[in-house]
């Protein structure tokens, strides 16, 4: 159970990094809604510079998709619905120019992902554990795009059939205090 310091929207509280999955597919129904908030989130001149790769379960995109994981990750994405790879690009849709903020707008479109996920009562686990060359190299994507993360989202599924290193670890994560991570009128550098 998470505590937060002041009184916040459940929604932004009740979001975790659940394993858990039932290896139960997913529809489009159930999927395009998350894509759909991904959508939605802000960008500097609304440049909207990410894009989403993603392969279904029982589906031909699965496994090459499932492969790029590291071992730490298969053990339980094994029962995910679909992974997602998270790309933004580095040049701007409208200047042909470098586009400073592309990764930091790529995170505020999964954060609603995530977010839209909680929502409707679906894991859903960002994870840097994957081979990024070996996705670039299968999907063929040029030096315009950074690949920035993988998304795996399921169906909630039973604690206790998560490999056994994992089952005590499926609980909330704690945060570091409010006034840990602000600072009127000045910097300070806060590295714990
Ligand atoms: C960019 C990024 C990469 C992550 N990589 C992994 C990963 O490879 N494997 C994993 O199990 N969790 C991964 N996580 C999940 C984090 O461990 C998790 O978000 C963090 O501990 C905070 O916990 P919470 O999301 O449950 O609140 C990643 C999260 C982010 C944002």
């Amino acid at each position: 159970m998470r505590i937060s310091d002041y009184d916040i929207n459940d929604m932004i509280l009740n979001r975790w990094s659940r394993r858990a999955m039932s290896g139960e597919t997913m529809t489009d129904e159930d999927i395009m809604p998350l894509f759909e908030a991904a959508r939605w989130a802000p960008s500097a001149m609304n440049n909207q510079l990410w894009q989403f790769s993603y392969a279904k379960r029982d589906t031909e995109h699965w496994q090459k998709y499932f492969d790029l994981l590291m071992e730490g990750n298969k053990v339980w994405c094994k029962d995910g619905a679909v992974l997602i790879i998270i790309l933004s690009r580095k040049i701007s849709f409208y200047k042909d120019k470098p586009h400073r903020t592309h990764a930091f707008e790529a995170g505020a479109a999964m954060q609603n992902l995530l977010l839209e996920a909680t929502s409707r009562k679906l894991v859903a686990h960002p994870m840097g554990g994957f081979d990024r060359d070996a996705a670039r190299e299968m999907l063929k994507i040029n030096d315009n795009w950074e690949i920035q993360c993988m998304v795996v989202v399921g169906k909630p599924g039973k604690k206790e059939n998560l490999p056994s290193e994992f089952i005590d670890r499926e609980v909330p994560s704690d945060r570091r205090k409010v006034s840990e991570i602000i600072c009127e009128g000045k910097f300070k550098d806060n590295a714990p």
